[in-house]
């Protein structure tokens, strides 16, 4: 049964268009993807521009250029879901000169976003004629149609039970030597900050055979290196061949087999979900990047308590040593919230001092942000402006500071890099170290795509430089 909820926009608030020409989709039109967010973000629109490209759409330059604009948004906080309706007024005004010149838009929300507000949007924003939730995006070129035929804007924000996995079309050829593969959605976690138990709904594994099959084909299409995301990665259970669930470290163990596949990540992981399997991974599998994120929050033990992390401080330090004890060459990275609702002072000399004790190679930090629908965004003792930002610039202080000194490290150390894309200037290149760092080389065209070693001989802020050896 379908219980997917296709709601009308409200009465008068549907844009207003023209039909001329637009029936149909068919060869020649263009669609101009833009994505917000996260890299899961950047996978669901990949997926997305496939399933379009068998509809007959090809990518635009630009919006101007394009016949159909989708937004792949991103609701994690404040700013973020923003930055999508300023977007929208953009896209207006180039809707209408469009128009003015005798051609059709059509606009889509999709992702979380379009998850959380679902017709608001369209009540906000009338420009826009679909609004689409990231577990249907499989059915955006049916819904397009619908759209176009119905004339009036549609929003399909239900959690289907069909899976959108097995109703997109297999990957297409790509042209990177890395790429994003999508093992696991969705989050039980329910940290108490945190709306994406509410836009990506409950824990999905893929099954394994899936996985494999679309690993293959990425690496028979040239990639080198494949990332496995999931909101919780770590958590991944899919049905393996002997139909028993498997874990990230049994997925990860049978992928590096793959012939071709040389190196392996995976992302975002919660540190409740670290079994000592997929520990043991990082010291036995050689394709396994010495990189793992996994993100702590916050350094003390009320307000993790008050976060629903279900871990503490120590579980934290604990659980980093015993995988620096599987693998000591390993850069962390991670993922940090000041100003949590009732943050004193002394609790955040706390997040820095858990800082301090583990070491980070780079770190995502973040002022809290008030999530609507979320418990901590009911909470009155909310932290002002000022002393968030305040305590941000510390934090971030530090944090540069241990990564210029993680990059400082590697000064005069030979890494393997994955060249894969052209650097600023001619004749260089830029790849990835193991710990994912970017490096320019000054290197052949034909090192695209190869993994070669580079003398690292001096860093910058956010990236390394060196000289390729042995070519
Ligand atoms: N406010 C600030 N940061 C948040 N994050 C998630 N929700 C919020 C929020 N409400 C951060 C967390 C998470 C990362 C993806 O975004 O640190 O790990
Ligand atoms: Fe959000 Fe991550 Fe917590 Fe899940 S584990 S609720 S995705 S912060």
């Amino acid at each position: 049964m379908d219980d997917r909820l296709v709601t009308e926009a409200e009465e008068g608030e549907e844009p207003s268009r023209s039909d001329a020409g637009a029936a149909t989709p068919g060869p020649g039109r263009k669609v101009f993807i833009k994505t917000f967010g996260c890299q899961m973000n950047v996978y669901d629109s990949e997926r997305m521009s496939e399933a379009l490209a068998g509809d007959g759409y090809r990518e635009a330059a630009s919006i101007e250029d394009a016949d159909l604009v989708i937004l792949n948004t991103c609701h994690i906080r404040e700013k973020a879901a923003e930055k999508v309706y300023s977007d929208l007024g953009r896209v207006r005004v180039i809707k209408e000169e469009r128009k003015a010149g005798g051609r059709d838009t059509m606009v889509a929300v999709v992702g979380c976003v379009a998850q959380a507000e679902g017709a608001e949007i369209v009540a906000r924003a009338p420009v826009v004629d679909l609004v689409v939730g990231p577990q249907s995006y499989h059915r955006l070129p049916e819904l397009l149609t619908r759209s176009r035929a119905e004339k009036r804007a549609l929003v399909d924000t239900a959690f289907p039970e069909e899976e959108k996995f097995d109703h997109l079309p297999a990957r297409m050829r790509t042209h990177s030597f890395t790429a994003f593969l999508t093992v696991q959605e969705g989050c039980d976690k329910f940290c108490t900050f945190c709306v994406v138990p509410y836009t990506r709904g409950m824990e999905y594994s893929r099954r394994i055979a899936d996985v494999e099959l679309e690993a293959q084909k990425l690496v028979d299409s040239g990639v080198r290196e494949i990332t496995l995301l999931g909101q919780n990665v770590n958590a991944y259970h899919g049905e393996g061949p002997d139909g028993r669930a498997w874990s990230l470290g049994k997925l990860i163990r049978h992928l590096a087999r793959i012939d071709g596949l040389e190196r392996i990540r995976y992302t975002t992981s919660h540190p409740r979900d670290m079994d000592e399997d997929l520990i043991a991974a990082h010291g036995e599998e050689p394709k396994l990047m010495p990189y793992l994120h996994l993100p702590f929050q916050a350094g003390a033990d009320r307000i993790l308590a008050a976060m629903n992390r279900k871990h503490t401080a120590a579980d934290y330090v604990d659980l980093v040593a015993r995988i620096r004890k599987a693998q000591p060459d390993l850069a962390l990275s991670t993922d940090i919230i000041v100003g949590f609702p009732g943050e004193r002072d002394e609790e955040f000399e706390q997040t820095l001092a858990l800082i301090e004790t583990i070491g980070f190679a780079q770190a995502y930090s973040f002022k809290y942000s008030v999530r609507p629908g979320t418990p901590a965004g009911k909470l009155d003792d909310q932290v002002p402006e000022e002393v968030k930002a305040e305590r941000l610039a510390r934090l971030q202080t530090l944090l540069e500071a241990q990564q210029a000194a993680f990059s400082a490290a590697c000064v005069g150390r030979t890494l393997p890099v994955l060249f894969d894309k052209p650097g600023r200037h001619p004749g260089q290149l830029v790849g990835r170290s193991p710990y994912l760092q970017s490096v320019h080389a000054e290197a052949p065209g034909d090192a695209l795509g190869r993994i070669l070693p580079v003398e690292i001989s001096s860093f910058g802020p956010n990236s390394l430089a060196g000289v390729i050896r042995g070519h």
